[in-house]
């Protein structure tokens, strides 16, 4: 097999690899809805609860892109259900900035989304998951190229 077989193979075989932060009191509960419910959705999500997705800033998803991820979701309460009240109002003022920021550190802001979904929205949730997956798939492994 040569070189470029070899990696016509593994990009054929690459999946990618997902960070998912997830509001506790919302999201996490509608990706644990989607287990249950057996929503069919790519598996490809590692999930990482946070009690609100306030906490999040920009070295949260820069850092988990330097550890391999080749995408990262935020999803969190819808706005106004925000169980810390603004949480999320303030994510999403500073989303512009989490997006500049990536680019700024050289990648393609398609691997980052922001998305809300309640306990109750496993399916949005999931079809979240498949919309950044299918983001990621077109720019391709995050590789090292960017640092
Ligand atoms: Fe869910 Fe704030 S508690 S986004």
């Amino acid at each position: 097999m040569t070189t470029a077989q070899t990696k016509t193979k593994a990009q054929a075989d690459w999946e990618p690899r997902i960070v998912a932060f997830c509001c506790n009191w919302c999201s996490y509960a509608g990706a644990d809805l989607a287990g249950t419910s057996r929503i069919q959705y790519p598996t490809n999500a590692r999930i990482i609860r946070v009690n609100c997705t306030g906490r999040i800033d920009a070295e949260f998803i820069l850092s988990a892109l330097d550890k391999g991820a080749d995408g990262v979701l935020v999803s969190g309460c819808h706005p106004g259900d925000c169980h810390y009240t603004s949480g999320n109002l303030k994510l999403r003022a500073r989303w512009a900035f989490m997006e500049e920021a990536v680019k700024q550190a050289g990648i393609d802001p398609r691997r980052i989304r922001l998305q809300w979904a309640s306990a109750s929205e496993a399916q949005i949730f999931a079809d979240g998951v498949a919309k950044l997956i299918e983001q990621v798939r077109e720019v391709g492994p995050i590789g090292r190229s960017w640092k």
